[in-house]
């Protein structure tokens, strides 16, 4: 294009291809979606365009691959986003276009055509949503108000598949595919950020309840590693957005392989619960605080579900403890309005902690990937750097960082690997570290050694990530709104991250 005396004034792809296409709609004297077409034809990547014709102002034509792209049917009118979330305002019609179509939009018509120039019939979705599941409700931040929803998403999540009394867990795209996770040699999880912590806790819930061998991958290097999938594998993707695209390119190498792909997936109709083959979606509503919180719990309780189900079907897990955990996971959402009742405390300690530097997260077992979590969050809403770990871990190499200075969190719900956090505190406690840690009522020994503690209800300890998560969510969010800070749209952050 340069030699032919295109002047490029950016580095992007965009501007590539946009005078690509002109270049071929000059060549071929053919109209603007024709000129289109034969470009995807010879671009490579991921991509979403949507152009308009100097000529010809009226219509748009829109495509995709690999990246999102959802068209809003109105009255003499069509809206284009990357979710259904900004349309649900104007329509509740929307048509999800696929890889290789080209959209041809007018005011008050919408054809759809492969690159083979065929028609294709637009399947039009009717979203199940409300406008104020986008609105603040009252609340500040978008952020605090998901984080108080999370009772009412928990129990919207275990809604008509939990039935505690009866003993029964529903869940028909489960039910399905229940011989084959069962069969399987291994599951792997495979998912990016908070969702990926939701993997790692699942991680541990599988491997004790159904003895099944799990893995937990973050798809961006499972996708570019060739890994070993044999058929038969059994992929969970986790996402909220189901939008992410290095967890989409990873199950869809996966599904290639003869991989058995399973999503959990908070938005429907996303592109990754469209493309596995059976799955279970979280129901907490449309998530907009760009820091993901209820997306994380609604993730825990579907995939504790799921190996509720198959750890009870395979007889890994006995009756009396399987009604046991139905009834603990029952009482979840009241755990977690009960933690929400006061939260005073917690933000007295982000305001006491807020201006120092680094943090260390430590925990161990189901409530290592807490830790974890807990620094994703304070690092993203108050930018304060933090480092998530095993908390066994940290003597090989992070306690080094510990002085008077360095708040370290634990947390330390009693489980079985309660003792062993207590020496841990204990150690930092000798090296003057100042210990944050989030607790249960009475723990006198915690208490003791803690300069600072969140009070959480007690759980069954595969449950209790459920609970410790939420005072680190708010930690992180009265930090950021302490240091004056954006905590809807952190910096550098997308909601939804469409892009490798
Ligand atoms: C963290 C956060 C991100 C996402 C990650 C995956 O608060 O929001 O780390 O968890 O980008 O996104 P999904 O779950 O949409 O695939």
């Amino acid at each position: 294009l340069i030699k032919k005396g295109y002047v490029f004034h950016s580095d992007t792809d965009t501007e590539v291809l946009l005078n690509f296409i002109e270049d071929i709609q000059k060549n071929n004297n053919c109209p603007l979606e024709e000129a289109v077409r034969i470009a995807l034809k010879r671009i490579v990547g991921a991509y979403v365009i949507v152009l308009i014709d100097n000529e010809n102002p009226e219509t748009l034509i829109a495509a995709r691959k690999g990246s999102p792209l959802v068209i809003g049917i109105g009255k003499n009118e069509h809206f284009l986003a990357s979710d259904a979330s900004p349309i649900i305002e104007y329509t509740k019609e929307v048509v999800y276009v696929n890889d290789y179509e080209i959209a041809i939009i007018k005011p008050d018509e919408l054809i759809l055509k492969n690159l083979g120039n065929e028609r294709q019939t637009p399947f039009i979705t009717k979203l199940d949503m409300e406008l104020a599941a986008i609105e603040k409700g009252g609340y500040d931040h978008f952020m605090l108000k998901e984080i108080f929803e999370q009772p009412q998403t928990i129990f919207d999540c275990l809604r008509g598949r939990l039935d505690a009394d009866a003993g029964t867990i529903t869940m028909s795209g489960i039910e399905k595919y229940a011989d084959e996770i069962i069969a399987a040699n291994r599951i792997v999880m495979v998912a990016c950020g908070t969702s990926w912590h939701a993997g790692l806790v699942a991680e541990y819930i599988f491997e004790e309840l159904c003895r099944i061998n799990v893995e937990v991958e973050y798809a961006s290097e499972f996708r570019y590693r060739n890994p070993v999938i044999n058929k038969g594998d059994v992929i969970i993707a986790i996402s909220q957005s189901g939008e992410t695209a290095d967890t989409l390119v990873a199950i869809e190498n996966a599904k290639q392989k003869g991989a058995i792909i399973l999503g959990v997936v908070n938005v429907v109709g996303s592109s990754i619960a469209r493309a596995s083959h059976a799955g279970a979606y979280t129901h907490a509503g449309p998530e907009i605080g760009v820091a993901s919180t209820k997306a994380f719990t609604a993730q825990l309780a579907v995939l504790t579900m799921i190996a509720l189900k198959i750890g009870y079907k395979k007889g890994t897990l006995n009756h009396d403890r399987y009604l046991q955990l139905l009834k603990e996971l029952d009482a979840i959402p009241d755990k977690v309005a009960s933690i929400l009742q006061s939260t005073e405390a917690i933000q007295a300690i982000a305001e006491k902690y807020k201006d120092a530097p680094s943090s260390l997260f430590l925990g161990r077992g189901y409530n290592f990937p807490v830790a974890l979590e807990g620094a994703l969050k304070l690092k993203e809403i108050s930018y304060i750097h933090a480092e998530g770990y095993p908390a066994a871990e940290m003597k090989h190499g992070p306690i080094a960082l510990v002085d008077e200075s360095l708040p370290v969190v634990f947390i330390a719900t009693r489980d079985s690997f309660h003792e062993k956090v207590i020496s841990n505190m204990q150690e930092i406690k000798a090296r003057k570290g100042k210990i944050i840690a989030v607790i249960n009522e009475g723990d006198e020994q915690s208490l003791s050694l803690a300069d600072d503690v969140m009070v959480v209800p007690e759980a069954d300890e595969i449950m209790a990530p459920m609970l410790s998560v939420i005072p680190m969510q708010l930690w992180a969010y009265y930090t950021g709104l302490a240091k004056g800070l954006d905590v809807d749209k952190p910096r550098n952050l997308a909601k939804s991250v469409t892009v490798e």
